[in-house]
């Protein structure tokens, strides 16, 4: 629920607003970074926006929560939303706007457009979540087109959304440079995610099995092992009897065409995705074996 009183200054809320910020940005040739999100901001976040605000003149951060990334038995009602919280971490960092746009005038009535990568969203989660990539590529375009960044900044936990976005500005000829910013894990080598605050203190345990799982296949890998089939099946071992747990994939793939490996050679993408209690948490490594 957003409370009104928790819109400031900074917050643009109108599409036409925030056009109207972006071109002021432009005709004074300041530069415009940008770091689209979907709110309950942590630390992967705000290093993103680290990186904008280094980068650029001018940092502008999106929350929308984007329902046509969503499945419909997702969890797009009880996604976290922490908009008060998320406003101040973002005004403690020194950014210029923050576009929480109103989702009817996103998706008004009669909206029928979309924009779908084909190819490299057949695989990983783009097999187990249909609708996430069409969703994710169509609300970033309509965002790109409304702040108009000179350059945009995704993190490589979800790596193939990353890829994806890559492929949309390459084929579209969109004059924005994507930025890739690394992992950021808690000490422990959780990834951070929005979605870890669902776990309860046992299936956050739990949760460390992703890191973990990619860990040891680093391990063996640099023991000598090869086979990708051997490495999947160590991983899935490290989940087998845990309670509340269901592995949705664990792939090994060229990181680029996301085409599966049967041996690990070359630059290799480690990827996966589990169910840990309510949340589907997802985690990736890359491997250089030559
Ligand atoms: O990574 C996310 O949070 C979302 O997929 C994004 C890029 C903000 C689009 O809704």
């Amino acid at each position: 629920m957003i409370e009104t009183d928790d819109i400031t200054e900074s917050v643009v809320s109108s599409i036409a607003q925030m056009k109207e910020i972006s071109t002021s940005f432009r005709k004074q040739n300041l530069t415009t970074g940008f770091v689209p999100t979907m709110g309950c901001l942590h630390e992967g976040h705000l290093t993103l926006v680290r990186n904008s605000l280094q980068t650029c003149d001018r940092t502008v951060v999106s929350i929308f929560v984007n329902p046509t990334q969503f499945g419909p038995n997702e969890d797009l009602d009880t996604y976290p939303r922490e908009l008060k919280n998320d406003i101040e971490k973002l005004e403690a960092l020194g950014v210029d706007a923050i576009f929480f746009p109103d989702i009817k005038e996103m998706y008004p009535a009669g909206h029928n457009t979309t924009v779908q990568v084909q190819g490299i969203t057949q695989y990983l989660c783009g097999k187990s979540r249909p609708e996430l990539f069409k969703g994710v590529t169509t609300v970033v375009l309509k965002l790109f087109n409304i702040v108009r960044p000179d350059h945009a900044f995704f993190g490589e936990k979800d790596w193939q959304q990353l890829a994806v976005i890559e492929a949309m500005v390459q084929d579209l000829n969109l004059d924005v440079v994507i930025n890739r910013v690394a992992i950021v894990r808690e000490p422990d080598g959780l990834a951070l995610s929005s979605r870890n605050k669902y776990l309860s203190p046992d299936e956050r345990q739990t949760a460390l099995s992703l890191s973990r799982s990619l860990q040891e296949a680093q391990s063996e890998i640099r023991r000598g092992t090869t086979s990708a089939e051997i490495i999947i099946r160590s991983m899935r071992n490290l989940f087998l009897d845990q309670k509340g747990v269901q592995v949705d994939y664990i792939f090994i793939c060229d990181p680029e065409s996301f085409k599966e490996k049967e041996q690990i050679r070359g630059r290799t993408l480690i990827a996966l995705a589990v169910k840990v209690g309510p949340s589907r948490l997802i985690d990736n490594c890359i491997v250089e074996e030559f």
